[in-house]
C-alpha cells in the first residue's frame, strides 16, 4: 500500500513495535489463563510452568516493555496532550508491577508444595491478565494514536533506535547474546 499523495501518515516503526509486544502477551496471557483454569480445577500443573510464564511477566512485560513505554514513548504524548491522558496507564504500569511480584512469590511458594497456593496463583494471575487486557485497549485506542500525531519523522528515528537499545540490553542482561556467541 502506498501512503504518497494521501493526508495519512504511514504507522510508525516503534508504535507498530509495541502492537506486536502486546500481540505476544496477549497470547502468553492465553496461556496463562489455561493454566489458571486447569488448577481452579485443582489438576496438576508443573511448578516450572508457573516460574516459566511468571518470568516472562515480569521481564517482557514489567521491564523491557514497561520501559519502552513509560520513559520512551509516554514523555511525547506528554509534550503535546499533558500528563492527565497518561494517568490511567501509568498506574496500570504500576500495578502491575505489584501483581508480578506477588505472581512470583506465590510460584516459589507453589514450587515448595505449599497448600493452597496454585489457587492463589489462578485467581491473581486472572485478576492481572484481565487488567493486562483493559490496559492494552486503552493503549492502542487512545494513546498510540494521540503518539501517531505527536511525534515527528525525526523523533520517530531516535525513538525507534532506543527502543532496540532496550531489547540489546534486556537480551544481554538475560544473557541471550552470551548465549548466542557460546553456541556460535
Ligand atoms: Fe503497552
Amino acid at each position: 500500500m502506498s501512503y504518497e499523495n494521501q493526508d495519512v501518515k504511514p504507522p510508525l516503526h516503534s508504535i507498530e513495535m509495541l502492537k506486536a509486544e502486546h500481540f505476544n502477551i496477549v497470547r502468553a496471557c492465553g496461556e496463562a489463563k489455561a493454566m489458571a483454569q486447569s488448577l481452579l480445577r485443582s489438576e496438576k500443573v508443573p511448578a516450572e510452568a508457573l516460574a516459566a510464564i511468571t518470568r516472562f511477566f515480569a521481564e517482557y512485560v514489567g521491564e523491557r516493555h514497561r520501559r519502552k513505554e513509560r520513559d520512551l514513548l509516554f514523555p511525547f504524548i506528554e509534550r503535546d496532550y499533558g500528563p492527565e491522558v497518561l494517568a490511567a496507564s501509568l498506574r496500570d504500569h504500576e500495578e502491575g508491577c505489584w501483581w508480578i511480584r506477588s505472581l512470583d512469590q506465590i510460584a516459589r511458594a507453589y514450587a515448595c508444595g505449599c497448600g493452597q497456593s496454585g489457587k492463589r496463583w489462578a485467581e491473581t494471575a486472572l485478576r492481572y491478565v484481565a487488567m493486562l487486557e483493559a490496559q492494552f485497549e486503552a493503549e492502542e485506542h487512545l494513546l498510540y494514536p494521540l503518539a501517531e500525531t505527536a511525534i515527528s519523522p525525526d523523533e520517530e528515528r531516535t525513538l525507534s533506535q532506543a527502543f532496540e537499545e532496550v531489547d540489546n540490553e534486556a537480551d544481554e542482561r538475560l544473557g541471550y547474546r552470551a548465549g548466542k556467541v557460546a553456541a556460535a
